[in-house]
């Protein structure tokens, strides 16, 4: 992990939008003249902000003097940039074939009623971002799904509840 990330998981918190917004600028005056730096000036800035929204999207393009077409074009491209604000957590029920055969859609039904948002959405505490995987590698252990990092096997909907009062 970089230093810029690093920095940023023990100050967030505090830090001004103000504040968030010079440590970007100063990570593209950095990366700026760097071949194919869009995307690690992109993942810098989400860990920065937490996500990317369109104002920050804008300044991005300003400040590496591209087009904001070419910036919004890349954050839509790859899953893992999100112009929304982000939980803290993000639980992916995989929906791929195996799990939906064997009951990733009760799970899907389960978790919405607990955490009160459906598919594609952060709850209001910011505790959770809820979104469906298409496949996650444990096809033989199905349903599966992931929180953040960690994979939960042959999940049953009973234990989802006790799942998520880990976190
Ligand atoms: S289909 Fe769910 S892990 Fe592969």
């Amino acid at each position: 992990m970089s230093s810029e990330a690093l920095s940023c998981q023990c100050c967030c918190d505090e830090e001004s939008d103000q504040q968030k917004y010079q440590r970007i600028a100063e990570i593209i005056e950095k990366y700026k003249n760097r071949e194919g730096s869009l995307i690690q000036v992109l993942h810098l800035s989400q860990s920065i902000y937490g996500y990317l929204p369109l104002e920050l999207q804008i300044f991005i393009a300003d400040h590496m003097d591209k087009p904001l077409s070419e910036v919004s074009g890349v954050i839509t491209f790859y899953s893992f940039f999100s112009t929304q604000p982000r939980g803290k957590h993000t639980i992916r029920v995989c929906m791929g074939t195996a799990c939906y055969v064997r009951g990733g859609k009760k799970l899907i039904d389960r978790l919405e009623g607990i955490l009160g948002v459906s598919v594609g959405s952060t709850t209001e505490d910011k505790k959770f971002t809820f979104e469906i995987a298409r496949c996650i590698g444990a096809c033989g252990l199905a349903p599966a799904m992931m929180i953040d990092d960690v994979v939960f096997k042959q999940v049953n909907p009973d234990k989802l509840e006790s799942i998520l009062a880990k976190y």
